[in-house]
Formats: structure tokens, sequence, C-alpha cells
């Protein structure tokens, strides 16, 4: 499932993160690539010792995580910090999937779900569109500014290179509660209709069975 979450960050917490940004220096981000991707990767990440570090986690990830969406899609189990990555003219990441493992020792996390969010608009730079390869064929991606997108950390994507100007993005992986992406898909839908039905008819018995089922069917399948 590839998921697009509009206006994520809005307009405020963008400029906040921005403005942080631009007080960051970005070194090459080969460095925190696992073997295969290192030959494909010509980006720059900000450098880990910034000083506001965490209040720009914060800025961002407390609105990714606590957005129901995110939620009900991601069904996140842990998530880790993000990276922020600038792509600028003649830069690219070919093709790769995602380190299956990712994190410190002791911290170690399974990599489930890739997200990015879009930190700039997409008329400040060319090329730059994140492509995606899924079962229904590519998938072409770029999003106005506070946009996030969610794929499987097990497909196949790219970073088209940037023939004009600047591509800034954070991005996360999160390990999910639920291992089966057919199964994520599945409950997401479920959550779906099950957000429809307490929209338009709260009180009908439906409604009931539906939010039942939605709930015993997490507990059933949640894996913690
Ligand atoms: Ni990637």
């Amino acid at each position: 499932m590839l998921l697009v979450i509009p206006a994520v960050l809005d307009s405020a917490r963008l400029d906040q993160v921005r403005s942080l940004l631009d007080q960051g220096e970005f070194v090459d981000g080969r460095l925190s690539a696992g073997d295969s991707a290192r030959r494909v990767k010509r980006n720059e990440e900000l450098d880990p010792g910034f000083r506001h570090l965490q209040q720009l986690n914060h800025l961002v990830m407390g609105a990714l995580v606590q957005h129901p969406l995110y939620q009900a899609a991601a069904m996140p189990y842990r998530v880790a910090t993000p990276y922020y990555v600038r792509y600028t003219r003649g830069m690219a990441y070919g093709d790769h999937v995602d380190d299956p493992v990712m994190g410190p020792p002791g911290g170690q996390y399974r990599s489930d779900i890739s997200t990015s969010v879009f930190l700039n608009p997409p008329d400040q730079y060319d090329g730059g569109e994140l492509v995606v390869r899924t079962s229904y064929g590519q998938q072409s991606i770029k999003l106005a500014a506070g946009d996030a997108v969610l794929y499987p950390s097990s497909s196949l994507h790219h970073i088209n290179e940037i023939t004009r100007g600047e591509r800034l993005v954070a991005v996360t992986w999160a390990q999910s509660m639920l291992r089966d992406p057919q199964r994520r898909e599945l409950l997401f839908q479920l959550y779906q209709a099950r957000e429809t039905l307490r929209a338009s008819q709260p009180e009908s018995e439906v409604s009931t069975q539906v939010d039942q089922v939605y709930v015993n069917l997490t507990r059933m399948w949640s894996e913690l």
C-alpha cells in the first residue's frame, strides 16, 4: 500500500522546520548507508550532531506520529527518529531497498514502512521524484510541502536526479505491529469503513459491529 497523507505539517510548522534546517550543516549521505545503498546514494543529510535536532524531531515526528491516518495505516510499534535529507542539482538515489533492520545495538527495529515528509514545495526543484515499484506498476511521487507518503520498505524505489533547485525531505521508518503488509492494508480498509460509519450513523448496530471486528482483528494480528 502506498498512501499519501496531505498536510501533515501545517505552514507554521513548516516555517519553523525550515528555519531550523537553515542553521544546520549537511554531510555526505553515504555515511549512513548500508553496503548496497552506498553505491547508488548521492545526497546530503543533516549533521546528526546538530544542536537543534531534538526540537526539529519534535516538530516533524510529533505531527506525523499523532496523525490519525499515520496511526491507522502504519500501526507503528517502533518509529525511528528521522533523517533530514537534501538533494541539490545532480544528486539522486538509485534503485534500492531500504535496510531491513535499523537502529543502534539495543535499539534495533525492523523497517516495515518507509515515510517521506516533503519539506519544500515542488516548484523549487525539477526532477527529484520518488519512484516506487509496486505490484501495480511504478508510482512517481512529488508532493506539496508538508505532505507525507508511506510505502512498504520492501519495495524497490529511487529518487530521480535533481536537475534544478533543491529538494528537502524528512525520511523515517516504522516497525509495524502488523508485519504482513496485506493484513495492514485490510485493516486500513476496515478502519476507513468504520470511520465512515461512525460519521454517518454513529448509533447504528452495524457501526458497533464493524467497530468490534476492527478492534478484535487488530488484537488478533498485533505482535508486540
Ligand atoms: Ni530508500
